[in-house]
This record gives structure tokens, C-alpha cells and sequence, in this order.
């Protein structure tokens, strides 16, 4: 199987669909790079929370965002130089990110870093705008979503697994329906479904169901 030289395809759904675990998947079988935004929009939001970033009170984010460099090597996330991979996935950075991810320039700043690591590559993008904002002409756009009790069961699934032990299901549920709302609802590119994108209901499906039918579309874009 060959793939085109420089390929797009993006995934955006709410927070738990799967979208990261597919992402991952499709990204080694077709030898892509793989993409995680929201990983870029954590980092930023561990960057205001470590340095104390009150947003309610007025802030220059221009100026803070000039401070903040990101580097991703393979699956290590840096912020000027320190790996913060584990620390951006604490519920206290998921807490935060969708209000960091709702201003504009943050947004601006990680959308042009997000074109620039995916030119003349072939890149699988996992996030919430990838198919309407940031790559309007993918190759291929899917939409995955879920059930929020289904993505809720997934978030305490992978927070035991990390030894985060005391998220319990309806906490995480709340926050979970809390995201989809404040992330849907925001003015700056909102998630949601592009109308040439895909959708896919994963609540009943594995993974691996999720991915044959996916590659079903890649092998279509081929050569
Ligand atoms: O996929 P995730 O849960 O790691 O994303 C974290 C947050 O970042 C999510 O609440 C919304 C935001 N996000 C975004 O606004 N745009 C993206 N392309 C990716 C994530």
C-alpha cells in the first residue's frame, strides 16, 4: 500500500471518542504522523496553570504566549524543554483546558504550529477543528463520537490504568458533558462536524472495528 506523498486526514469528535487510540493505530499501519492537538492545547493550559495565569483577570496572552515553546518528539510533549507528557493529562489540566482552548490567540498560535508540523507530510490529526478550521480540504475527514456515559466509562478506564484511582463515574461524566458543552458552544472554531466528514458512532465498536472501517476510506484516497 502506498500512500500519496503528503496526505491529511483528520479525526475531531468529543472529548472520550476514541479519537487518540484510532488516530494511533491508523497512523503505524499507514506509516503517518500522528497529530494529537489536543496535547498542544494541554500544554499550554499546564503552562498557565504552573505559572500561576489567572484568566479572569486581564492578561496580555501574546506576550505570555511568546514564552511558551512546545516540541513534540514522537510521543513526548515539551514545554521549553521539559517533558510534561504525564502532566498534561491530569484532571486538573482537563479541568482547565477547554477555557484556555476557547481564546483566539491560543488558538491562532497552535493552528499555525499544527499546518506547519503536517506540510508536505502524511499526517493523521486527531482534535475538534482539524476538518473545519485547520485543514478545510483533508483528504479525509472523520467525525467519531460516542455516548458520554460510554466516553466516561473510557476516561475512568484510562485514568486507573495511569494510577489515578480516585475519578470516580459520575464526576467524570459531569466533566465530560461540561467539555462537550463548553467546547461546541465557543465562538472560536466550535467542535463540529464538517459537513463532508464522516461519522462514526464508536459507543458499540472496539477499536479495531473503528480502524477497518476507517482504512476502507485511506485505501480509496490511495496514489
Ligand atoms: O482531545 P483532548 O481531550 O486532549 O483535548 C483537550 C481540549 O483541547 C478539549 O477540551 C478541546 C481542546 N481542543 C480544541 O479546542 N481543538 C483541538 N483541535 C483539540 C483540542
Amino acid at each position: 500500500m502506498t500512500l500519496k506523498k503528503s496526505i491529511t486526514i483528520a479525526i475531531d469528535g468529543p472529548a472520550g471518542s476514541g479519537k487518540s487510540t484510532i488516530a494511533k493505530i491508523l497512523a503505524n499501519k499507514y506509516k503517518m504522523t500522528y497529530l494529537d492537538t489536543g496535547a498542544m492545547y494541554r500544554m499550554v493550559t499546564y503552562y498557565f496553570l504552573e505559572n500561576q495565569i489567572n484568566l479572569k483577570e486581564k492578561i496580555n496572552i501574546l506576550e505570555i504566549l511568546k514564552n511558551i515553546h512546545v516540541d513534540i518528539v514522537g510521543d513526548k510533549f515539551y514545554i521549553n524543554g521539559k517533558d510534561v507528557s504525564e502532566e498534561i493529562r491530569t484532571p486538573k489540566v482537563t479541568g482547565l483546558v477547554s477555557e484556555v482552548a476557547a481564546i483566539k490567540e491560543v488558538r491562532e498560535k497552535l493552528v499555525e504550529l499544527q499546518r506547519e508540523i503536517s506540510k508536505g507530510k502524511k499526517t493523521i490529526l486527531d482534535g475538534r477543528d482539524i476538518g473545519t478550521v485547520v485543514f478545510p480540504k483533508a483528504d479525509l475527514k472523520i467525525y467519531l463520537i460516542a455516548s458520554p456515559e460510554e466516553r466516561a466509562r473510557r476516561r475512568v478506564e484510562d485514568y486507573k490504568n495511569k494510577g489515578i484511582e480516585n475519578e470516580n463515574f459520575q464526576d467524570v461524566l459531569d466533566a465530560i458533558i461540561k467539555r462537550d458543552f463548553l467546547d461546541s458552544t465557543r465562538e472560536e472554531s466550535p467542535l463540529k462536524k464538517a459537513n463532508d466528514a464522516i461519522e462514526i458512532d464508536s459507543s458499540k465498536m472496539n477499536a479495531q472495528e473503528v480502524c477497518d472501517i476507517i482504512s476502507k476510506y485511506i485505501d480509496e484516497i490511495e496514489v
